[in-house]
Formats: structure tokens, C-alpha cells, sequence
């Protein structure tokens, strides 16, 4: 996902690093594991939720400094489920974000462990460094939802157990809504908590937002993994069909994925509609998901 030239959408993402880098260090961490978990999330990744949490909280008329403790939490649950999501009783992956995965730069106990290090340290961030106690209360537990959501995804995903009433499309909108739209919807959200609407009609058009563009980024995941090259993506590419998984590519084809992504697309947009606010501060958001939409790993 290019930087689009003029766009100042990115800026946010080096405030986050610096925020992430800093609480790290701050933390009494064996120095072996404080290696793992800033190896797991420093690599070049997207920080798509980080900046959604940023352009979420700005769209309702919250600042950034607002969004930092959010915005670095749900960097470290993407980053731990990407972790565990490599290791080789889940996906068996080589390469992450053109790197070696953490269990191949260092074991399997310590991939395991840095996931579940990330995890706490998410949940500390938050617990600690939202000065109002009803706004971090509100905030951690949507993190919790969030990062229970993924997990329920990852086991749709990697240990289905369906009843046999649920149809293909069904199982497949479970696995994707779970697995990659917990964790945007709960960016989404957390992102206009902290900036001040932590209920009503603003915080139910962001959660629709989020709910269109967590099943279209995934739709896109698919795609990308049928349509590109490993070296592009920077992870294993043609891995989905190798492993047996259920992708919309596989189940209804490329270009009716395409048109999937289309309509998310769209329905996205119309979410941002509702908000009251000013329709400059829904701009970021609307790049964002086009963006998402088009990117090409
Ligand atoms: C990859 O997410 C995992 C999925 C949910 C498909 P990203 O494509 O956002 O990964 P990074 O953070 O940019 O590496
Ligand atoms: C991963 O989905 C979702 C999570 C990590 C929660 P994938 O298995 O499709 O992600 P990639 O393609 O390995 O990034
Ligand atoms: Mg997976
Ligand atoms: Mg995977
Ligand atoms: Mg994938």
C-alpha cells in the first residue's frame, strides 16, 4: 500500500512506532524476548489498524495523542496473531513482511511466547495509559472482544467444526468476519472511544465502516494470494489452495471476488455518509479503504 504523494495519511504511523518502541524499552523484558516482540513488530508492515485507530478518533474530532495507547495495542495483537498464525501448526510459514517469521530468525518457544508477550503488553497499554478510567475501561474491553473475535477466526479457519447446516458462503463469511474483521472493527472503534464518541449514531456508522472494510480486506487478502508473487507480498503467495483453506477466490472465483470487494467498498463509503461530522474528517477514512481496496499486497 503506497503513500499517495500529497497524502499526509501516513504521518501518524511514525508517532505509533516511536510510541511502541519507547514502551517497550520501558518494560522489564528478558533481553532475548524483548528482541522477539520488537523483531515481530518492527518489520515493514502496513499498520493499517494503527491508523485506522488515528482516523477513526480524528473523523469523530479527537486528536492523535488520543489514539496512541489504542493504536499501539492493536498493533501488538495483529503482530502476535501473526506470530502464532506462521508458526508451523497453523500456517508453516518462511517469510513475513519479506523476513524470516520469528520462529524461523529465532525457535518455536520463543515465537510462542513473544505472541503471548504482545498480548499482555496490548492489554497493559491500554490499562495504563488512557488517563480516563470509564474511556480505558471501555477501550479494554473492546480490545478483549476484538482479540477473542480473531481467535475464534483462527480456529474457524484452521480447526473448522461446523454444523452441517451452514452453507460454504456462511462459513466463509464467519472465518473472514472473525479472523480479519475483529481486529479493524475493534481498530474502528477504539479510535472513536477515545475521541469522544463512546456511544450512539457516530460510534454504529464506524463500527458499519469497519465491518465492510474487515471482510473486504480480507477478500483482498485472498485475492492477493492467487494473484501475486511471494516475492511482491513479502509472505508466502498460492499458500490458501496448498493448505485446504476456504478463500472467496476458491468458492466464487476471482472475478465475483472482485465484485465482493466493490461492494464493500461502497458499503463502506455509505457508512461514512451517516456521521454527523464534517465530511472533511471522514477524508482519511474514505482514502484509507480505497486504498485497501486496490492495494496490491
Ligand atoms: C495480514 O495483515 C494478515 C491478515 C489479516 C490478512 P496485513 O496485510 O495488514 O499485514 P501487515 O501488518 O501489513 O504485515
Ligand atoms: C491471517 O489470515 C489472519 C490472522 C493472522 C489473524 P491469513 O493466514 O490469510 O494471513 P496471511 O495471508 O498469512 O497474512
Ligand atoms: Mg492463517
Ligand atoms: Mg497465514
Ligand atoms: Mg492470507
Amino acid at each position: 500500500m503506497a503513500a499517495t504523494d500529497s497524502s499526509v495519511m501516513f504521518e501518524p504511523i511514525a508517532h505509533v512506532e516511536r510510541y511502541l518502541d519507547a514502551f517497550f524499552d520501558a518494560r522489564p523484558l528478558p533481553r532475548n524476548l524483548r528482541a522477539a516482540v520488537k523483531y515481530a513488530v518492527f518489520g515493514p508492515g502496513k499498520r493499517l489498524r494503527p491508523l485506522l485507530v488515528v482516523r477513526a478518533c480524528e473523523a469523530v474530532g479527537g486528536k492523535i495523542v488520543q489514539a496512541l495507547p489504542p493504536a499501539a495495542a492493536i498493533e501488538m495483537i495483529h503482530c502476535f496473531s501473526l506470530v502464532h498464525d506462521d508458526l508451523p501448526a497453523m500456517d508453516d510459514d518462511d517469510l513475513r513482511r519479506g523476513r524470516p517469521t520469528l520462529h524461523k530468525h529465532t525457535n518455536e518457544a520463543m515465537a510462542i511466547l513473544a505472541g503471548d508477550a504482545l498480548m499482555g503488553l496490548a492489554f497493559e497499554i491500554v490499562a495504563t495509559q488512557i488517563a480516563d478510567p470509564a474511556v480505558s475501561r471501555q477501550v479494554l474491553h473492546e480490545l478483549a472482544i476484538g482479540t477473542n473475535d480473531m481467535i475464534n477466526g483462527q480456529v474457524y479457519d484452521t480447526l473448522p467444526d461446523f454444523d452441517a447446516s451452514v452453507t460454504p458462503i456462511e462459513r466463509l463469511r464467519t472465518i473472514h468476519r472473525n479472523k480479519t474483521g475483529a481486529l479493524i472493527r475493534c481498530s474502528c472503534r477504539m479510535g472513536a472511544i477515545v475521541g469522544g464518541a463512546a456511544s450512539g449514531a457516530a460510534l454504529e456508522a464506524v463500527s458499519d465502516y469497519a465491518d465492510a472494510i474487515g471482510l473486504m480486506f480480507q477478500v483482498v487478502d485472498d485475492l492477493l494470494d492467487v494473484t501475486q508473487t511471494t516475492e511482491h507480498l513479502g509472505k508466502a503467495a498460492n499458500k490458501d489452495a496448498d493448505k485446504g483453506k476456504l478463500t472467496y477466490p476458491g468458492l466464487i472465483g476471482i472475478d465475483a471476488s472482485r465484485a465482493e470487494v466493490a461492494r464493500l467498498q461502497k458499503a463502506a463509503h455509505a457508512a461514512l455518509d451517516r456521521l454527523a461530522a464534517p465530511r472533511d474528517g471522514t477524508r482519511h477514512l474514505r482514502e484509507l479503504c480505497d486504498m485497501m481496496a486496490v492495494r496490491t499486497k
